[in-house]
């Protein structure tokens, strides 16, 4: 059976976010969904910043292309990125992301993961959003010695995340409630998805960024998962870098939407199980 898989799609850097155009968004689709081999569509997160416009968008993929879609969520999607917003989840981002998975899951033939597995037409599917734990770092310069608040700072300081993502202070805040979800889900699959990369080896790391400190929060060490897990493959996104790598006979796959200068090249990718 044949699998499409893609993540990052960033919905409002591509649609005002009140813009409800059903045929605009049905001609950007038709464009993304061109190589559709599947009737399952996996999304590795990072949908956007506007709930109602991820659920609206997802509703219109369910109705025109796919019977089935299983998701988690991204960074971004925890992200209040204005004051309305903020308002409007009383200033906790995990306030945003319960509603948009709620909502998501509401949608018939939608799984959003979270840290449960769900079967469509006999495979197992299983997933959390994931997080980055740090240890990126530790591995490409094992000879400095990074104290916990260096790291912490560091993350303040090179991503969004600290400034947008409300209610949380550490960079592995949100890993140490995801590694549970992740540790009940991994024996249990035959395909995982997560936001976050499961490998910090070097040459798992977007090319560009291999060397940047900031790739510490683009990865985490998942190598037992893929050595000790029941997964065939690993999807994952939030690196706007098409890659493919195996661990231990799983094949780690990422195929990222990305932002619009940066998806002139997408192409829809699935894999065979
Ligand atoms: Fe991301």
């Amino acid at each position: 059976m044949q699998i499409d898989y893609l993540s990052d799609l960033h919905f409002d850097n591509y649609f005002r976010a009140d813009d409800f155009n059903v045929e605009t968004i049905v001609k950007f689709l038709k464009s993304l969904f061109k190589n559709k081999k599947s009737d399952i569509l996996l999304i590795a997160g990072d949908f956007g910043h506007h709930n109602e416009q991820i659920v609206f968008i997802v509703e219109i993929i369910r109705k025109y292309f796919y019977k089935y879609i299983v998701c988690i969520l991204g960074n971004h999607d925890y992200y209040l990125i204005n004051d309305r917003i903020s308002d409007i989840y009383k200033a906790n981002s995990f306030e945003r992301v319960k509603e948009l998975r709620v909502n998501l899951n509401g949608i018939d033939g939608v799984y959003c993961l979270n840290g449960n597995t769900v079967e469509v037409e006999g495979i197992k599917f299983g997933g959390c959003d994931s997080w980055y734990d740090g240890n990126y770092l530790i591995s490409l310069f094992p000879k400095r010695d990074f104290s916990y608040y260096s790291i912490n700072e560091m993350w303040k300081n090179c991503l969004n995340d600290y400034k947008y993502i409300f209610e949380v202070e550490r960079y592995d805040e949100i890993f140490e409630i995801e590694l549970p979800k992740i540790e009940k889900v991994y024996k249990e699959c035959d395909v995982m998805i997560t936001h976050i990369n499961p490998s910090i080896k070097i040459e798992h790391a977007q090319k560009k960024y291999a060397r940047s400190q900031a790739t510490a929060f683009f990865a985490f060490n998942g190598e037992e998962f893929l050595k000790k897990g029941s997964m065939k493959y690993w999807i994952y996104g939030h690196t706007h870098e098409k890659k493919e790598y195996e661990i231990s006979g799983v094949k780690a796959l990422c195929n990222p939407v990305g932002y619009p200068h940066e998806n002139l090249h997408f192409k829809l990718e699935s894999f065979e199980i």
